[in-house]
């Protein structure tokens, strides 16, 4: 992978999740300029002397940054990662009414300085937020989206491989839905390797429930692992405040599809139009990102019982959605 010429990333926000995604960006060489705003002028400022005072050892990349809103001039990609944060107990969707207000007043003035941008949503509610930004944007909704179960996709993939025991790039499993409470996983096309998920034989050791041969995932482990990843980002924010690492890393990902232009599937939320009858609302689903954004969502077939909990996700989105007169 190398650093695409003249590619600008510009991250809102230099709080724990704005500097893990800088710092993701920076080693993963992901843009040639990594710029960060935030309006604490002395944070951003020491963000970026930190940052800065690594990049001999993370390549070509560069640091910029600062308090005025122009440093985000001309970005190919504007990622936001601003706005107030979920404390203990508290849902995604109980901190929307604040960061809407925030992107009413920040989406205009950051088009305006990066009419050519992609804007990535990361900042939760981010389904709320992604609707909310592409309504005060006035852009078309596969150029600004948010970072949806990019995250979430992947703490599923990462308790698969530990249990099947296989690279974690070799497990294609999706959560879809919300980033939040109603999100769940497409379990009817999950796979390992070439062989469905359903079809995976499971050794089975002293320590599992039968002593010898191999069995299939049974419905109590499916629903158990869906549970664990539903709560993943409660259990990090109990014992450390915040989720940051995984998080960053996720929209670094996010950003290289772009400026690469890839072509890469992930799944992104974005305000979807007719997607399997579910229309006016962001969600995530697996989506083809390259330099213009979305280049599309991809149709998946759904089992009935999918279809019925994505219908759930949309109805929960819609609820908060109305409260908040978007
Ligand atoms: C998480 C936060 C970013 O899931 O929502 O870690």
């Amino acid at each position: 992978m190398s650093v695409i010429e003249n590619s600008k990333l510009a991250i809102v926000g230099a709080g724990a999740v704005g500097t893990s995604l800088a710092y993701a960006a920076l080693i993963r060489e992901s843009a040639r300029e990594v710029a960060l705003y935030d309006i604490n002028s002395a944070k951003v400022a020491a963000e970026v002397l930190d940052l800065a005072h690594g990049t001999q050892f993370t390549g070509a990349s560069r640091v910029t940054g600062g308090d005025d809103l122009d440093v985000v001039s001309d970005a190919n990609v504007v990622v936001i990662t601003a706005g107030a944060r979920q404390h203990p107990g508290q849902s995604r969707l109980e901190m929307a009414g604040v960061n809407v207000e925030i992107l009413r007043d920040l989406m205009p003035k950051l088009v305006k300085r990066a009419p050519d941008a992609i804007f990535v949503l990361v900042t939760n509610p981010v389904d709320v937020l992604a609707v909310a930004a592409q309504q005060f944007s006035g852009l078309p909704p596969a150029r600004v989206f948010g970072s949806g179960t990019v995250l979430d996709s992947s703490r599923l993939r990462w308790m698969l491989s530990e249990r099947v025991g296989v690279a974690i790039s070799n497990v294609h499993a999706l959560i879809v839905g919300e980033h939040g409470d109603s999100e769940f996983p497409l379990w009817s096309q999950a796979r390992v390797g070439p062989i469905s998920l359903a079809d995976w034989m499971l050794a089975r050791g002293a320590s599992g429930s039968a002593a010898t041969g191999s069995v299939p995932f049974s419905e109590a482990e499916f629903e158990s692992i869906s549970d664990e990843v539903k709560n993943a980002a409660y259990k990090v924010i109990e014992g450390k405040g915040a989720t940051n690492y995984a998080i960053g890393l996720s929209g670094a990902r996010i950003v290289e599809a772009v400026l690469r232009d890839e072509g890469a599937i992930l799944p992104v939320s974005s305000v979807l139009t007719d997607y399997r009858g579910v229309s006016g609302v962001a969600l995530s689903v697996p989506s083809v990102i390259d330099a213009s954004g979305i280049a599309r969502v991809i149709d998946v077939p759904f089992s009935a019982k999918e279809q019925a909990l994505f219908e759930h996700s949309a109805a929960t989105l819609r609820a908060s959605l109305d409260t908040l007169g978007l």
